[in-house]
């Protein structure tokens, strides 16, 4: 597997391919990524994969500085995982400048859910993935759900601008007892490891009440907030949305079925982690 660090060579490498399908990453690779590697796989083009840890997606306060930069470790797995390149620029090739044009996405989703927590996320995510697009120029590209509102703003962003890529959601990938694999984990002292699966039992026990006619849904999101708040957390959001736009259904909708999903937003000590299950 060959890692190239620059444009010009990846687009030279590249040259003439059509199918090319593509795993954006920020590295410190886990599980979860090499199966996105796997899906990529099998759309039988040349799969390949990018690390950059992108500065456009991190407020000041949070931890771009030391989010774990582990290149030689992470070429070992993607080579394991059969990817075939690696697109691993640095901030002076992927940004030589300061990136002023910015893909911003409709107020209705960025402002909402991480948005209104993270200002600035899903644009400054936006705008490094409509860059890598333009750098690889893939067929298909492989997202995770658990990032549920990047997947959807990613998949809008290519749908509006005609990209000729196909925008692709692969499952999460959970621990033994139900932890969704994340990079962020790997914060997590010993016992606040123990302490993380309250947010997918919390998520769990959300989706398990979404049809509950007894009560409307603030109240369930507010008691599902409170559960993990008296266990030491600080949520953001524990919430029921709509699956197409992330919306909040009326209670009309959640009752007459209309696809949900339950997403969590919750910090635990100094690591926020975020997670979804549909129902
Ligand atoms: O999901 C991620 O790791 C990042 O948000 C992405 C898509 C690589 C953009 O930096």
């Amino acid at each position: 597997m060959q890692v190239i660090h620059s444009i010009t060579e990846l687009r030279h490498r590249l040259a003439g391919q059509e199918q090319t399908a593509f795993v954006p990453t920020m590295g410190n690779l886990h599980e979860g990524h090499l199966s996105l590697v796997r899906e990529a796989r099998q759309r039988g083009g040349p799969v390949v994969a990018s690390i950059f840890v992108n500065r456009l997606q991190f407020l000041p306060h949070e931890d771009f500085d030391r989010y774990p930069r582990t290149l030689a470790r992470d070429v070992e797995l993607l080579t394991g995982a059969g990817c075939d390149l690696v697109f691993a620029p640095d901030e002076a090739e992927l940004y030589p400048e300061p990136q002023t044009y910015k893909v911003q996405p409709p107020a209705a989703l960025p402002d909402i859910l991480e948005g209104e927590f993270r200002p600035g996320f899903c644009t400054g995510g936006c705008t490094v993935v409509m860059k890598l697009f333009q750098c690889v120029q893939p067929r298909v590209a492989v997202f995770g759900q658990k990032d549920y509102q990047q997947l959807k703003v990613i998949a809008g962003m290519a749908r509006q601008f005609a990209l000729p890529v196909q925008v692709v959601g692969a499952p999460t990938v959970r621990a033994d007892d139900g932890l969704a694999l994340s990079s962020r984990n790997g914060y997590l002292g010993q016992s606040e490891r123990h302490e993380a699966i309250a947010l997918p039992q919390a998520l769990q026990a959300l989706a398990a009440r979404a049809r509950d006619g007894r009560a409307p849904r603030e109240a369930l999101e507010a008691e599902a907030m409170a559960a993990l708040a008296a266990r030491g957390w600080a949520p953001d959001s524990l919430t029921l949305r709509r699956r197409r736009d992330l919306l909040p259904p009326s209670e009309a909708e959640r009752l007459a079925g209309e696809p949900l999903v339950a997403l969590g937003a919750a910090r635990l000590g100094a690591t926020r982690l975020i997670d979804n299950i549909e129902c």
